[in-house]
């Protein structure tokens, strides 16, 4: 199975933030990735999150997302988009999934593999990120008992998917809060190949406890920041 990466394209009217974001220039490359990964024959696409960044006003935000979402559905490859800090901070998951027309991540199982997507939009008191929100270094997922189970139930080989950082080498501040207690879980269980993440723009490699854990580079702070992998 092929599958499309891309993350942190941050979107918006912004030439530059934070000094070396390209936000306005994300557009162009998000739709030059699609055409790679359908070129390539993908079979599936995954936005790893922080697919847009934010403006003055709710408005621009949606009308930024309505450009992402029409350049996906021209995509002719089933995408899913998680949704990333900058995105919970901007909009409402609901309003953020019907404007992009699906993409909604669901647990996968596909040529015998298993894929999970993880959601690590929630503050360590367990309430989940909400438009208004800043503070991006609380980031904690809350449904351990659900992973277990899905674990324990998942078929083959299995992959996880989340924005914020599981890797053990990436800055404290970039990962979970409880990311040693997921990893322990991921780890006892054998058959975790790979957990891939966005969040930490430089990107990062690290294989910890048999698992890989491939941080994919920024989208905004770089060229052709979108990339393949094979499971
Ligand atoms: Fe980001
Ligand atoms: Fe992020």
């Amino acid at each position: 199975m092929k599958i499309g990466i891309f993350t942190d394209a941050h979107y918006s009217s912004q030439k530059v933030t934070c000094g070396n974001r390209y936000n306005s220039r994300s557009l162009k490359k998000i739709g030059e990735a699609c055409r790679f990964f359908a070129q390539e024959k993908c079979d599936l696409v995954v936005c790893l999150g922080d697919l847009t960044d934010t403006e003055d006003s709710h408005e621009k935000e949606a009308e930024n997302l309505r450009e992402i979402a029409k350049l996906l559905r021209e995509t002719p490859v089933k995408t899913v988009c998680l949704m990333g800090n900058h995105d919970a901070f901007a909009f409402e998951e609901e309003e953020f999934y019907s404007i992009l027309g699906g993409c909604r991540p669901e647990d996968l199982t596909e040529n015998g593999c298993t894929l999970l997507f993880l959601d690590a939009c929630y503050y360590k008191s367990g309430q989940h990120y909400a438009p208004g929100g800043t503070d991006w270094t609380d980031t904690f997922y809350p449904h351990t008992q659900a992973l277990k189970e899905k674990l324990a139930g998942a078929a083959g080989d299995i992959y996880i998917f989340l924005h914020q950082n599981l890797d053990p080498t990436v800055r404290e501040d970039h990962r979970l809060y409880n990311a040693q207690e997921i990893n322990g879980l991921l780890q006892a269980d054998g058959r975790v190949r790979a957990v891939y993440q966005g969040h930490f723009h430089p990107g990062s490699s690290t294989v910890s406890g048999g698992i890989r854990y491939r941080t994919f580079p920024a989208m905004c702070e770089n060229e052709s920041a979108y990339f393949i992998e094979e499971i």
